[in-house]
Parts: C-alpha cells; structure tokens; sequence
C-alpha cells in the first residue's frame, strides 16, 4: 500500500499556491484580451490546470490531451515512444494557445507534443510547466511560464503519479525508497 513507500516533502501546499499565484499573474498579463485555448496534458496537470484557471479568471478556452510517454516505472518512455493518445478535439489553427503542464522531466514529451501543435498552426504557442526537472533534460526546451525547480528525485503529488499511485496528496513529495 502507499503507506509502504517513504515521502518527504518537496513542496508544501502553500509554496505550490505561491507559485501557481505567480504564473498566473505571469500569464493573465501576457493573454488578458486573447481568449487562449488552454491544452493540459492529462493526466499529471489536473490539480495544476484547475488552481491556475481559478486565479487566472479572464475568458479562457480549456481542451485536453492525453499523450503516452512514461510505462509502469518510472523512467521515460524513450525518444521515438511517444504518441498521441487523445489529441485535442477543436481547432486551434489562429488561435493563441498555451500547453499546461505538470513536470518537464526529458523534455521528450513536450517537445514532442509543441511539434504536433505547431503543424495545426495556432497564431502563437506557448508551454507552462509547474515543475522542471532540469537534471534529466534530453532535449532543451523553452518553458515560457515555470512555477518549481527539482531535484533529481522522483516526485509525486499535487496531480503528479507513481505507478498510478499518490495524485492526491495535496504536497509534492519525493520517493525517498528504490524500487
Ligand atoms: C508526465 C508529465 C509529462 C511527462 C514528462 O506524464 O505529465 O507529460 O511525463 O516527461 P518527459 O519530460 O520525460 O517526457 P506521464 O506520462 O507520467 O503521464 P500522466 O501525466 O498521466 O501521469
């Protein structure tokens, strides 16, 4: 049971608040009149998309999107694996649109997936990431709005799994056991 696996606080709730409040100051600035489509990528930005929407609160669109890229474990699926599982089901071709994330761990899964948009041809293209974890990076990518920088540690929580396991927390902890 989950009760057998260590955690230790990463992130409380109330610096993932601080954050979230941050990147939507951030994004309510740059997309106020514009009338973004919002893409989160299921399932991991769930609890992230909705606190960021609450404090974004200006005329905004929200789609979803589900792409395949971790297995079981918890490494990345490795370049070339990724695919689209459930692609976004309107059209975003002249529209501004901003993909919400909840971790960049390779980059492989975003970069893939800014790729697929921008051949549908939105009028501009942008990536928020609540977390990045820059000691795995594969491929570097612009993350236009960041809210946290971790550590080289598996994290779960706030949306964030293991194995299916541990998205409710409402902190982001990390996995302080192996396998
Ligand atoms: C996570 C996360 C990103 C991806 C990042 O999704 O939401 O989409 O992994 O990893 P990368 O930078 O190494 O490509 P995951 O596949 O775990 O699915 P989930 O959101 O449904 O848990």
């Amino acid at each position: 049971m989950d009760s057998e696996i260590k955690l230790s606080v990463l992130f409380t709730r109330e610096q993932i608040a601080a954050a979230v409040k941050r990147l939507a100051a951030e994004i309510r600035r740059d997309y106020l009149d514009k009338n973004p489509v919002l893409i989160a990528v299921l399932k991991g930005s769930f609890v992230f998309l909705a606190d960021l929407v609450r404090q974004l609160n200006f005329p905004l669109q929200i789609e979803f999107a589900q792409l395949s890229s971790y297995g079981r474990g918890r490494e990345s699926a490795g370049k070339g694996k990724i695919k689209v599982v459930q692609d976004v089901k309107t059209d975003i071709k002249g529209r501004h649109v901003l993909v919400v994330e909840d971790i960049i761990d390779t980059g492989l899964t975003a970069a893939f997936f800014l790729e697929h948009l921008r051949q549908k041809q939105p009028a501009s293209l942008k990536l928020c990431s609540l977390t990045d974890k820059p000691s795995r990076t594969q491929v570097k990518i612009n993350i236009d709005y960041l809210g946290l920088t971790v550590p080289d540690k598996f994290i779960v929580g706030y949306g964030i799994d293991w194995d299916e396991r541990f998205r409710y927390l409402p902190d982001i902890c990390a996995i302080e056991d192996g396998d």
